[in-house]
């Protein structure tokens, strides 16, 4: 890509998708800026303007065509490929993230799980055995492990990621409470779910209710 997109309108992109993906699947064909504008709550012209970063996708007088939108977005997110992803931390968030079935639909297929806790080894959720951590080296060297969610206690969380770079995996999804952000070589994105509560009381406490 020749111009550098801003994070914010890469932010913006999931959620686009997210509502394509909804209109697809209602077998909704194509969609005017105004239309999507309304559903989604953003300005026609903020979605004009997110989507001209990508070269339009839209055709005056047409609107936009939801499958060919669908998928070029995807693929600016990288969704047009399977990620296989881990989790390090199988206990109640690790296997709420194991259970959720619906990642899949976007690609993200979970293909081992890991803890240090003995109790835990061998339980399987949906058929994928709980593996001890200290078999993650081996499992690595036999599969192609993309991404890493953690769901362990922050204290862990950075050996575990110097951990997950001396193996080759370059991507964390992290629970954890702590900013990974300083881990060589490695790709973090940080999810706080608290970050969103506040936010919410924030809105509380100055009144906004959209
Ligand atoms: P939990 O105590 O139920 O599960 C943690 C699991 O991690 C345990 O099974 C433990 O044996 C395992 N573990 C500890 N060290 C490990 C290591 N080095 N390698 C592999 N496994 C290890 O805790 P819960 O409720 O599942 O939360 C997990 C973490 O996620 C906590 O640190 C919690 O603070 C955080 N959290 C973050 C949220 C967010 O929005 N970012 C939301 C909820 C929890």
């Amino acid at each position: 890509m020749e111009k550098e997109i801003s994070q914010a309108v890469i932010r913006r992109m999931p959620r686009y998708y997210r509502y394509l993906n909804e209109l697809l699947e209602a077998g909704v064909e194509r969609i005017s800026s105004n239309e999507l504008s309304a559903r989604m709550h953003v300005t026609a012209s903020q979605i004009r303007q997110d989507l001209n970063n990508f070269g339009g996708f839209g055709q005056q007088g047409y609107g936009y065509n939801v499958q060919y939108l669908h998928d070029e977005i995807g693929n600016i997110l990288g969704l047009n490929t399977t990620h296989n992803v881990i989790v390090i931390g199988v206990g109640n968030l690790g296997q709420a993230i194991a259970n959720y079935m619906n990642f899949e639909k976007f690609g993200f297929r979970i293909v081992g799980l890991f803890d240090v806790n003995p109790a835990l080894e061998g339980k399987e959720i949906r058929g994928i055995p709980v593996k001890m951590l200290e078999e993650l080296p081996e499992f690595a060297k036999e599969n192609r492990i993309d991404i890493a969610a953690l769901t362990i206690p922050k204290e862990n969380a950075e050996t575990t990621a110097v951990m997950l770079a001396s193996l080759g995996v370059h991507a964390i999804w992290n629970f954890a409470h702590v900013d990974l952000d300083n881990v060589d070589n490695m790709i973090v994105e940080n999810v706080h779910l608290s970050d969103s509560l506040m936010r919410l009381s924030y809105s509380i406490a100055n009144g906004n209710d959209n």
